[in-house]
C-alpha cells in the first residue's frame, strides 16, 4: 500500500512541478539540475577515503562463501554497523561447496595426459565407451550417433545446461568438455538437477588433441570421477536497521545492499568489497540523519554461488515487509578504474522508482544515469518479490572481473564517490521527512530524461 502512495506522489511530482511556473521560475527553484543544495545534507559527508580504506581491509584475502575469509569479513561489517549505532543481525543459512574429488581420462590405445576437473555436481562413476565429437552440442550437432558414447564438447555458445541436456537426450554416457578459444584452464562446468552423468572439463589443447585424434579413427576412452561431493557450509547476511523518526514514521522501508563474498581465490576488491564499502559509508552518514522511512543496510553472502544470501533474505521478509518495501538499491562493482560508465540494471529492462530517482540524482550530481536489462546480482530476489529494485554497476566490466587481479590498486576513489553520492542522494530523496510530498516543488527535484542502453558487458 505504501508503495502505491509513494509512486503516486512521485508521478504527481513529475507532472505537477512545472505547472504554473514559467521556465525561468522553474530554473530558479532548488530543483535546478545543477544545484546540489537538495542533496548536500548527505552527499557532503561521503568520504571516498574511508571507502577506499574499507576495500583495502576487506580485499586482504578472498571471501568465498563458507570460508574463514567470509566469516572474518562478516564480523568486520557487523562491528562497523554497530559502531555507527545500528541494531545488527547476522542471518546464517546453509550452503554447499563442491569438492571436485579426483578425475581422469584414459585412452584404450596410446598415451594421453590431461589435467581433468570434474563438473560441479558431477556423478561419481567410471565409464568406458567410444568418444563422439559433437562440436558445441547444439541440437543440430548432436545426432543419434552419441548413444552409448562419451560426448566430446567444446565450451561456449550455449549454456552448460543446454549442452548436457542435448547429449543426454541422445543417450550419451559421459561428458568431456574442453575450454573455448582464448580461455585457459579447466575450472568450469556445472551440471543441473537430473543431469546424472560423469562430466569432466579439460584445457582447450587437450580437447583439440582428442578432436584431432578422432579424425583418424575411433577412440575408446574411460572417464572417471571419484569422491566428488557436496560439503555443507554456512554463509551469512549482515542486516543493519535504522528505525524512522517515531513521529514521522510513514511505514515504508528502503534497503541498500551489496555482497560481501568474493569468488574463490579472488580478493574481490571491486566485486564486491566496493559495494560493501559504499553500503557501510551510507550507513555511517545516515545513522544520525532523521528519516520518515526505515532504512536497511544489508550485505549478502553467497551471491557468487547464485544469489543465495539475497534469496534467503528476501524469503525471510513477511508479506507486510514486502508490501512496505518501496525501493532496493544494489551496489555491485562500483569502484573500478578500468570499467565503463555507471548504469542501472533491472531484471526486466523496465524503469522503476529506483531508476527514476537514481537518474535524477545522477543529473544533479554528475550526469544522468541510463538503464539497461540485467539480472546476475542481488537485486533479482527483490525484483521477484515485486519490490522496485536496480543494480548500480559500471559497464563494460574491467578485465580483472572474477580474477586474482581484482585488487585495491584498480580502485578509483572518484568512481566510488560518484556512485555513493548518487545512491545516497536517491535514498535521502525518499527517506527525508519532507517527502514523499514530492509534488511540493520546493523539495522535489526535477525528473531526468534517461534512456535504455544496450550496454555491452
Ligand atoms: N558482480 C557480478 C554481477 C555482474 C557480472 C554484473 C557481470 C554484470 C556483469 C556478480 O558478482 C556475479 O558475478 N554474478 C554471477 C551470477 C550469479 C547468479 C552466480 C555471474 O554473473 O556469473
Ligand atoms: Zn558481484
Amino acid at each position: 500500500m505504501y508503495r502505491k502512495i509513494l509512486t503516486a506522489a512521485l508521478v504527481a511530482g513529475l507532472v505537477l512541478s512545472p505547472v504554473g511556473m514559467s521556465a525561468d521560475a522553474n530554473q530558479s527553484k532548488p530543483n535546478n539540475q545543477s544545484d546540489h543544495a537538495f542533496d548536500n545534507k548527505v552527499i557532503k559527508k561521503i568520504s571516498s577515503e574511508r571507502m577506499y580504506n574499507t576495500i583495502a581491509l576487506l580485499s586482504e584475502q578472498p571471501r568465498a562463501a563458507g570460508t574463514e575469509g567470509e566469516y572474518e569479513a562478516v564480523q568486520y561489517i557487523k562491528s562497523q554497523f554497530e559502531e555507527y549505532g545500528y541494531e545488527t543481525e547476522v542471518q546464517s543459512f546453509p550452503i554447499y561447496n563442491w569438492d571436485s574429488g579426483t578425475s581422469s581420462i584414459t585412452l584404450e590405445e596410446g598415451s594421453f595426459e590431461a589435467d581433468t576437473q570434474s563438473f560441479y555436481a558431477s556423478l561419481n562413476a567410471s565409464v568406458t565407451a567410444p568418444l563422439e565429437y559433437v562440436g558445441f552440442a547444439s541440437p543440430e550437432e548432436v545426432s543419434e550417433d552419441v548413444e552409448g558414447k562419451i560426448a566430446l564438447i567444446e565450451r561456449g555458445k550455449y549454456s552448460f545446461y543446454e549442452k548436457v541436456q542435448n547429449v543426454l537426450a541422445k543417450g550419451a554416457v559421459g561428458v568431456i568438455m574442453f575450454n573455448k578459444e582464448g580461455e585457459s584452464g579447466n575450472d568450469f562446468g556445472i551440471l543441473y538437477q537430473g543431469q546424472n552423468i560423469p562430466a569432466v572439463a579439460v584445457e582447450r589443447e587437450a580437447g583439440l588433441d582428442l578432436v584431432n585424434r578422432l579424425s583418424s579413427g575411433e577412440i575408446k576412452a574411460t572417464v572417471s570421477v571419484q569422491d566428488a561431493n557436496f560439503i555443507p557450509k554456512t554463509s551469512y547476511n549482515v542486516v543493519a536497521k535504522k528505525e524512522p523518526h517515531p513521529n514521522k514514521d510513514n511505514g515504508q522501508i528502503i534497503s541498500i545492499g551489496a555482497h560481501h563474498d568474493s569468488v574463490p581465490g579472488g580478493p574481490g576488491a571491486n566485486d564486491d568489497a566496493s559495494g560493501v564499502a559504499a553500503t557501510l559509508e551510507l550507513a555511517r552518514i545516515m545513522a544520525k540523519t532523521p528519516t520518515d522511512t526505515e532504512l536497511r543496510f544489508v550485505t549478502f553472502g553467497a551471491e557468487e554461488k547464485g544469489l543465495w544470501g539475497s534469496y534467503h533474505y528476501a524469503d525471510s521478509l513477511s508479506d507486510e515487509e514486502i508490501d512496505n518495501s518501496v525501493a532496493h538499491f544494489q551496489l555491485d562493482m562500483v569502484g573500478s578504474k578500468d570499467s565503463g560508465d555507471l548504469i542501472m540494471f533491472t531484471p526486466d529492462g523496465e524503469k522503476n522508482l529506483v531508476t527514476d530517482i537514481g537518474a535524477s540524482a545522477g543529473a544533479r550530481i554528475s550526469e544522468v544515469v541510463d538503464y539497461g536489462q540485467l539480472g546476475r546480482s542481488d537485486h533479482v530476489p527483490f525484483f521477484e518479490k515485486g519490490i522496485p529494485a536496480a543494480l548500480f554497476i559500471h559497464a563494460p566490466l574491467e578485465p580483472w572481473y572474477h580474477s586474482p587481479e581484482d585488487t585495491l590498486d584498480k580502485i578509483s576513489k572518484e568512481k566510488l564517490q560518484n556512485v555513493t553520492e548518487i545512491v545516497g542522494a536517491s535514498v535521502y530523496q525518499i527517506a527525508r521527512p519532507d517527502t514523499p510530498a514530492l509534488e511540493n516543488a520546493n523539495v522535489a527535484p526535477s525528473p531526468a530524461d534517461y534512456d535504455f542502453d544496450y550496454r555491452p558487458l
